[in-house]
């Protein structure tokens, strides 16, 4: 017994030596120390020895089972440190990499050009106002001097949501909104979206947006418009470029006009971006209609005052050389990403 139980001795000491896991290890334990292991079986044999031997080999299984005990702990914590150096080793940071990107959205051309802008009549004192989308026939047509069944309601054909409620064609009705409700002086702008029922293509889209302006005071005239319409297409396009105006007709202002903008690629001289005429088209304006000043409790013999309306598209495909409007609602962030 005494050779059996140092055999054991030696075979877990063997075995310990080579381990290379802790599932391995507890093979080990269960193999030599386990119930049905080595060791037990060899102690089931203590019934046939005799007293004076019993004490002795007792003794020496003690020492041996502690022997293997401390063997296997060792053995344990060894495999331990192993294991987490190899971790450690496998989950290296590399702190000289270079770290994700996180993808920053920015603002859509249109909201830039119109933030543009804003900026530019806020730095000449005007105010923001704001209206409704879905507008009374009568802000959108009646009051601007649109009766029913005025032929300028056909070019502004729009989306009816009852026989009196619409989409509004345009900002315009805005100037009436704003006018019934502040008495001048007034010097207003309001950028907004607008609708008409015009079917899709590189130039025409059923939602667009337009910069609307107004001042009322008294004493306003042509030249303030023409004055305010410089500096704002100096600050928008750069201090070389001019406007120019066109006899026009707009049912609320009088007398009327288009306004164009040199070019802000060739300069005047012709190109493909203004198609070679040198000036590009961005707004309507004139002198607010005596009948409209007056619809809205203003005296116009007290009172002059000048409206524009600007179109953002057009000045945002100018401005970006963009030249199919679609390009601006498709979402693309191909194509956003480049402004
Ligand atoms: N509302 C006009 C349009 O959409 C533009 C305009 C605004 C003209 C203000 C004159 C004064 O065409």
């Amino acid at each position: 017994m005494k050779e059996q139980l140092n055999g054991i001795r030696v075979k877990a000491q063997e075995e310990l030596s080579t381990v290379g896991s802790i599932s391995e290890l507890e093979n080990i334990r269960v193999k030599f120390l386990g119930k049905k292991g080595e060791l037990t079986s060899v102690l089931r044999g203590m019934g046939a020895l005799t007293a004076e031997d019993r004490p002795v080999i007792g003794q020496l299984a003690n020492e041996v089972r502690s022997f293997i005990e401390g063997k296997l702990e060792e053995a344990k914590k060894e495999l331990m440190k192993k294991e987490i150096g190899l971790k450690l080793e496998k989950e290296v940071i590399d702190v000289t990499m270079p770290g994700k990107r996180k993808m920053l959205g920015k603002k859509h051309p249109l909201s830039n050009v119109i933030d543009e802008i804003n900026e530019v009549f806020i730095g000449m004192g005007y105010e923001i106002a704001e209206g409704p989308e879905v507008e009374k026939d009568y802000y959108n047509f009646e009051a601007l001097n649109m009766p029913e069944n005025h032929p300028a309601k056909d070019v502004q054909d729009t989306f009816y949501i009852s026989e009196n409620i619409i989409l509004r064609t345009q900002t315009s009705p805005v100037q009436i909104r704003v006018m019934e409700n502040k008495k001048p002086p007034i010097k207003i702008i309001c950028p907004g979206r607008v609708y008409r029922s015009d079917a899709v293509d590189a130039t025409h889209s059923p939602i667009f947006h337009q910069v609307e302006g107004l001042v009322v005071d008294k004493g306003v005239t042509m030249g303030d418009l023409i004055g305010t319409l410089k500096v704002f297409a100096k600050s928008l396009f750069g201090e070389k470029t001019d406007i120019r105006l066109r006899p026009h007709h707009f049912p609320f202002t009088e007398p009327s006009a288009e306004v164009d903008v040199s070019c802000w690629t060739c300069g005047g001289s012709g190109c493909r971006v203004c198609k070679g005429e040198g000036w590009i088209e961005i707004l309507g304006a004139g002198m607010v209609h005596p009948k409209v000043l007056e619809k809205c409790g203003i005296d116009p013999s007290v009172y002059s005052g000048f409206a524009f309306g600007l179109g953002v598209e057009r000045t945002a495909m100018g401005r970006f050389n963009i030249d199919d409007l679609r390009l601006l609602y498709e979402n693309d962030v191909r194509f956003l990403k480049q402004f």
